[in-house]
This record gives structure tokens, sequence and C-alpha cells, in this order.
């Protein structure tokens, strides 16, 4: 087998970032705006129609993400030196991948049951609440799980690179492999 690479592919880095950036974004936006504001509100249409387009385009950079995992080396296993948090690191990983995906499809079951797609894109008009559909419960309570486990991720790159200063967030940048 040839030996492990000292970095993520470059492919996977970018897409790394740029997830994290437009996943924060959508979930500032959605919990601190978007939820807060009533249907009736005019400028609602225009921000789900932007909050949509967004959370599809997360839902595809995350499926290709995937692939190119699947088809690239990556570094070895980093330690913390605590053994549980390393048998939990595959995991807590795992579920990043399946909990931004779950957001992006209960986003989309939510406007296929609401005819959100139609208010936002043809002459439909909003629902009343959203909240009269499961999906928006869904759709609610996996966005603090992800919340939740994103702390968690950042607090964990913060502990590898000011305690252990083991180098970490370098795998997750861009440079000779
Ligand atoms: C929405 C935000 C984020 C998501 C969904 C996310 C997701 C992930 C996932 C799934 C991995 C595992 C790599 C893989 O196998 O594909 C990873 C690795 C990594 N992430 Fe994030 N991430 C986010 C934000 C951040 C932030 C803000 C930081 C920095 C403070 C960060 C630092 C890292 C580092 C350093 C690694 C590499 C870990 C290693 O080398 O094993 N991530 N991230
Ligand atoms: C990864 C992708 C997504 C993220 C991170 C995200 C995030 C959020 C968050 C945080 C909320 C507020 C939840 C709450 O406070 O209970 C929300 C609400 C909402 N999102 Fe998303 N979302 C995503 C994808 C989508 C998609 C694809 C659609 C539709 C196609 C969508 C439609 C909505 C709607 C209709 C609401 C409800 C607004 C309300 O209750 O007034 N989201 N989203």
């Amino acid at each position: 087998m040839s030996p492990r690479p000292a970095r993520y592919h470059p492919a996977l880095v970018t897409l790394h970032w740029l997830i994290a950036l437009l996943v924060m974004l959508a979930l500032i936006a959605g919990s601190l705006v978007i939820s807060d504001m009533p249907n009736t509100e005019p400028d609602k249409i225009d921000a789900l129609r932007i909050h949509a387009i967004m959370g599809v385009s997360i839902g595809a950079l995350m499926l290709i993400r995937l692939l190119v995992r699947w088809r690239t080396a990556h570094p070895a296993p980093a330690s913390t030196g605590i053994a549980l948090a390393d048998r939990l690191a595959p995991l807590a990983h795992g579920a990043l991948y399946v909990l931004v995906l779950l957001m992006a499809a209960s986003g989309i079951a939510l406007s296929v049951q609401s005819g959100l797609g139609e208010a936002l894109f043809g002459t439909g008009a909003l629902p009343a609440d959203f909240h009269a559909f499961t999906p928006r419960l869904v759709h609610g309570l996996i966005a603090d799980l992800l919340i939740a486990l994103i702390v968690l991720h950042v607090a964990a790159a913060l502990y590898h690179a000011l305690v252990r200063r083991d180098g970490l967030l370098r795998r997750m940048g861009f440079g000779a492999r």
C-alpha cells in the first residue's frame, strides 16, 4: 500500500471549507432570521428562496464530497491521546455528513409537503405556518443537533491545535501531500 498522505486531497479541502461556510451561514440565517419571520411578511419569500437554493446546493456539494472522499487517500487517523475520543472521532465525522444531508432532505420534504417550491418559483403562496408539517419539526431538531456537533468539532480542532500542537489544521489545508 502507498504511504498515507500528509494532507487531505485539495478538492476535499476546498469542499470542506466551502461547505463549512455555507452550512454555518444557513444555520445562522435559518435560526436567527427566517424562523422568526411571520409567513405573512413580504420579505420572507426572498429570504426562503436564497435559503432553499443554498440548502439544496449544500446537499449536492456534500454528496460530491462523499464521492471525492471515497476516491482519494487520507492522512492516517490523528490521535488526541484520549482513547475514547479517538474511537468517537470517525463516528462524529460520519454524523456530520449524515446530519448535513438530513437537513437538505428534510428541507426538500418540507417544500414538497407545504407547496414551498410553488411559492418560491411559481405563483403559489406560503402556508400559514410551516410547523403544521412534520418535516419542519425534523428540520428544527436536526439543526439543533448539527449546531451542537459543529461546536464539538471546532472544540476538537482547537484542542489539537492549541493543546496537542500536532498541526492537525494543516491536514485540512493546501500544500504538498
Ligand atoms: C459546518 C461546519 C463543518 C462541517 C460540516 C465539517 C465537517 C468535517 C468532516 C466530515 C470532516 C472529516 C473529514 C472527512 O473524512 O471528510 C472534517 C475534518 C476536519 N475539520 Fe471540519 N467541518 C466543519 C467546520 C470546521 C471548522 C470551523 C474547523 C476549524 C476550526 C474544522 C476543522 C477540521 C479539521 C482540522 C479536520 C481534519 C481532521 C483530521 O485531520 O482528521 N472544521 N470536517
Ligand atoms: C444543509 C441545508 C440546510 C440548513 C443548514 C438549514 C437550516 C435551517 C435552520 C437552522 C432553520 C430554522 C430551524 C429552527 O429554528 O427551528 C431552517 C428553517 C427552514 N428551512 Fe432550512 N436549512 C437547510 C436546507 C433547507 C432546504 C433545502 C429547504 C427547502 C428547499 C429549507 C427550507 C426551510 C424552511 C421552509 C424553514 C422554515 C422557516 C419557518 O419556520 O418559518 N431548508 N433551516
